[in-house]
């Protein structure tokens, strides 16, 4: 057996959203750490730069790049920077996330909205931007989804209706995106200790939560996959069982 299709990390140009903290934090200094340069997206500027400060001794190189995943224009606008600051892109982790965690009536349409946007709107608008450049690298479109795609729970049904709809756009994008070289996956993390937990109502234990670490272990994994295969779901669960 050869090392046919091996990538590694180093060079590697990435657009990740949601970089400013938790998951995507962790996954920024992963893949810096592998050498990877990324365009690193968030609403809050000055976590970004504290992020790039601490890149700084890293193989790697962490751009900042302010900015809202669901304002329409800013993608075509990102596109156009991601091509400039990084010359090309390997890969856009869609990884921003924000939900409103409320039962059914007291979700508003504006609640409702603001999680579709956030967790599926921006990955339809973003792949949009870049499938050409994209298309150019031969390159990687992940989506991180969560177990919510798949399992309901009180409180959740714009976080549930918004990661279910990312899958579908992502299983449709496997077969549009596939003959013309981009690889598009689904990376389904369970609960993972993030302060996105915040905002759900309840106690929730972190311990028992899947560290954000791991989570950006297997978007390493799925970005050095070889090109002789690929996967279409990768799914996490935490070490105990489901949270
Ligand atoms: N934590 C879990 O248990 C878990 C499990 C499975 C999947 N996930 C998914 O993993 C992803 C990351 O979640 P997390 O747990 O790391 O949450 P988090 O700690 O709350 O981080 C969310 C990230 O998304 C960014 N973001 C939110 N709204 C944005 C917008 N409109 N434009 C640009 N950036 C925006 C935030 O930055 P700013 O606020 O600075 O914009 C932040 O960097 C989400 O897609 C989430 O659904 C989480």
């Amino acid at each position: 057996m050869g090392d046919e299709g091996v990538i590694g990390l180093a060079g590697r140009r990435v657009v990740l959203t949601g970089a400013s903290r938790g998951i995507g934090r962790a996954c920024a200094l992963r893949l810096a750490g592998g050498g990877a340069r990324i365009l690193a997206v968030a609403r809050g500027g000055e976590a970004l730069d504290a992020l790039a400060g601490e890149a700084a001794e890293l193989p790697g190189r962490i751009v900042p790049y302010p900015g809202d995943v669901t304002d329409e224009t800013g993608a075509e606008a990102l596109a156009e920077e991601a091509g400039k600051r990084l010359g090309g892109v390997d890969a856009l982790v869609n990884n921003a996330g924000a939900a409103v965690f409320r039962e059914i009536e007291a979700l508003s349409p504006e609640n409702f909205d603001a999680t579709l946007a956030v967790c599926l709107k921006a990955p339809y608008l973003l792949t949009r931007s870049l499938a050409p450049l994209l298309e150019e690298s031969g390159g990687d479109v992940i989506n991180i989804s969560s177990i919510a795609a798949v399992d309901g729970f009180s409180g959740g049904a714009a976080y549930c209706a918004a990661k279910a709809g990312l899958e579908g756009l992502s299983r449709a994008l496997v077969q549009e995106l596939r003959p013309r070289g981009i690889r598009v996956t689904i990376l389904r993390p369970g609960a993972t200790a993030t302060r996105m937990w915040e905002g759900i109502p309840g106690e929730f234990d972190a311990s028992k939560m899947i560290p954000p670490g791991v989570v950006a272990e297997s978007l390493e994994y799925v970005l050095t996959l070889s090109r002789e295969a690929w996967t279409e779901t990768l799914v996490l669960y935490p070490p105990g069982g489901k949270v």
